[in-house]
């Protein structure tokens, strides 16, 4: 049976909507129910969670502007850790909980049981717990993927302590942004974090951020390859050492649902980055569900999300959703093109993966490469792929479909945000059917609603484009931004009063089909990751040589978006090459590789309105080697520095 193709509709082939857990019409009523009573629909749903002190209130939200307060089961009680491990070890206490796939193919996998998971979140948070780590405490986590990782959040969620993860790619400054901002007590890290062959010195990047951190944060450091030079005495801690002396018992903390479970940084249009705080009992509760039905999820499934746990992709469909789902998960150190591009295929043959969840960059660059790096592969053991972090091209999804899946596995487009915890709109693959390039309907209890950008007007035909929001509360959303409530309400609800502003562009179709048309904001997507461009302008701006940046996405054949930057240069500088890649280099210094402008031209001067607004629709348009429909010029100070920047451009393509 085949992933019937009709008109560009693909529905699951018959065998698979036989044992799905959700058919169309289940949808229609399921969905029906979420949404006409949520508060009876997500009682029932919450019991897929063990709670120790059952809820009796199950939803108290408003979005009402000045007073935006999300609570969902807020009187029950749960352990997050004791969900996602203890509660399984009972019946699959010697199953495999992770499968952790090194970097390097020559070394060997390791498969986690359910049984072992438990004793070494036990042994990591009777470390964490010796260092006087208790619950509300922040703790940083900057480590590569490796089963420690892993080891940690469940570590802290035992305790009822906040992790907060940095993205291993980041720099030292942005990792001390990070433990600064929310006060972290303890850092974890590593020595080294192996990628594509390459090694980043984390415990290095470290020692430079805790410089800029107070004297009592702690380090604590896994011996990952060995690599370590330096060492301060007192403030670090060997966690190897220190684990293999602990307790392999250690109570699970009772929490409230509404206690933090994580923080995590994601970029803004404006300023610095913003601490998203999700909370245990709604986020465990939503992660869970979006993970069983979204991939069709079944007990004895290998499932397989690419993501890094440093974005709320690894944190949902990593871990936090399998394993309170009792599944095996995958957990990849390396990169789809190492040792070569078959790598993706070689872990799906190996470990027998069921269901597959990446990027669509990924997916482009593979398949630039030629798709006979997938027919060397056995790929039967997938019954299903998922997409996610920015708009699937059709080119992308035929490739996927056809190669991948060889036609028989639906693909689940999910659209969703660090901000809504799991997904918002996707295929439920044995319900809806797909179409390349639309993330289909909403999931359970979501209500998406299409405002005129201008009017703010909800769009009430089933055809129509606008901006997407939210109506109501589903209970995976983001309940503030840590310590900043007021940016919060800022940033998500005052522009479109009375709903969640996603900050997404979107269109509806006949078939009342939901297509994401990209950020509306001046947030860029990047190989499927958030940047802001205002971020990348103040490390430009931060630079001794630069005067003023303006900066703005471009299409990007394999990233998606690329990075593209105007720099004015001071007046005594002149431009050259060395200096471009000094930016290049500062600003990789400053945020991190995944921050580097692709494109850097120097513009003597910026197109501003006589108020002194730069006028950003124009130096997107000139990015996009669009400059024919500049629209209205009139309004600039100096419309003579437009004619400049267009014979400067340096996208040509
Ligand atoms: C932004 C959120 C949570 C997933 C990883 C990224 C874009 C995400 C899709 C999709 C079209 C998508 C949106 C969104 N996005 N998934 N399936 N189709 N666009 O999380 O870093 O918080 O970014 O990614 O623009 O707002 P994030």
């Amino acid at each position: 049976m085949s992933n019937v193709a009709q008109a560009d509709i693909y529905t699951a082939p018959e065998d698979f909507v036989a044992k799905a857990h959700i058919d169309a019409a289940g949808y229609a009523s399921m969905y029906e129910a979420s949404v006409a009573d949520p508060a009876a629909y997500w009682a029932e749903q919450a019991q897929r969670v063990d709670w120790i002190k059952p809820f009796t209130k199950v939803k108290d939200a408003s979005f009402e502007l000045g007073n935006v307060s999300i609570k969902w089961f807020e009187d029950g009680t749960l352990n997050v850790a004791a969900n996602c491990v203890d509660r399984h070890l009972e019946i699959r206490g010697d199953q495999t909980a992770i499968i952790w796939e090194p970097d390097s193919p020559d070394t060997p996998a390791k498969h986690i049981t359910y049984r072992v998971l438990h004793e070494n979140v036990c042994r990591m948070a009777n470390v964490l717990k010796a260092q006087g780590v208790t619950k509300g405490d922040r703790v940083v986590l900057y480590l590569p993927m490796i089963p420690e990782a892993a080891y940690a959040m469940l570590a802290c969620a035992r305790l009822g302590a906040i992790h907060s993860i940095v993205f291993a790619g980041f720099s030292p400054d942005a990792l001390a942004d990070r433990i600064n901002g929310c006060g972290a007590k303890v850092v974890i890290t590593s020595d080294e974090a192996p990628r594509g062959g390459r090694k980043t010195a984390l415990k290095s990047n470290t020692d430079q951020a805790l410089n800029h951190c107070d004297d009592h944060v702690k380090c604590l450091v896994v011996k990952h390859t060995g690599g370590q030079t330096t060492w301060v005495a007192g403030r670090d801690i060997d966690l190897n050492a220190e684990m293999a002396n602990a307790g392999t018992d250690c109570p699970a903390v009772e929490v409230g649902a509404e206690d933090p479970l994580f923080i995590l940084y994601t970029s803004g249009s404006t300023g610095k980055p913003k601490g998203v705080v999700h909370t245990s009992g709604g986020y465990l509760v939503y992660a869970a569900m979006t993970h069983l039905y979204t991939f069709d999820y079944h007990d004895g499934d290998v499932f397989w999300c690419t993501a890094d746990v440093g974005w709320v992709t690894g944190h949902s469909y990593i871990i936090y959703g399998p394993l309170a789902n009792g599944a095996t998960t995958v957990m990849f150190e390396g990169v789809p093109t190492y040792p070569d591009a078959g790598r993706f295929w070689e872990v799906c043959a190996k470990h027998k993966v069921n269901q597959f969840y990446t990027a669509p960059t990924a997916i482009r660059a593979l398949m630039g490469k030629g798709a006979e790096w997938v027919e060397k592969h056995d790929l039967s053991s997938l019954r299903l792929l998922g997409s996610v972090g920015e708009p699937i091209n059709p080119e992308a999804w035929n490739w996927y479909n056809e190669h991948v899946g060889k036609g028989r596995c639906p693909i689940v487009d999910t659209f969703w945000q660090t901000e809504t915890g799991g997904h918002l709109i996707t295929p439920l693959p044995g319900a809806i059917p797909q179409k390349p390039g639309s993330a289909t309907k909403p999931f359970f209890g979501v209500t998406p609603v299409i405002l005129d950008p201008n009017t703010a007007e909800v769009q009430s035909e089933t055809k129509a484009e606008g901006v997407l929001c939210i109506k109501d509360s589903w209970p995976g959303q983001m309940r503030t931004l840590w310590g900043d409530h007021e940016r919060f309400e800022e940033a998500y609800f005052t522009q479109y009063p009375g709903y969640y502003f996603t900050g997404d562009g979107c269109r509806r179709d006949d078939d009342g089909y939901y297509w994401i048309t990209g950020r509306v904001d001046d947030v860029i997507n990047v190989s499927g990751h958030r940047m802001g461009t205002a971020e990348v302008e103040s490390a430009l701006v931060a630079h001794a040589r630069v005067a003023e940046a303006a900066v703005v996405g471009y299409p990007h054949d394999i990233k998606g978006q690329g990075i593209y930057a105007y720099v004015t240069l001071m007046n005594d500088t002149q431009p050259s090459e060395e200096l471009r890649k000094e930016l290049v280099k500062w600003v990789r210094s400053e945020i991190g590789p995944i921050a580097s402008p692709d494109l850097i031209q120097w513009a003597p001067g910026l197109p501003k309105t006589r108020s002194g607004k730069i006028m950003r629709r124009i130096l997107r348009k000139i990015a996009e080697n669009d400059y024919a429909a500049l629209g209205d010029t009139s309004t600039l100070a100096d419309p003579s520095v437009v004619d400049d920047l267009i014979e400067n451009r340096m996208n040509r393509a």
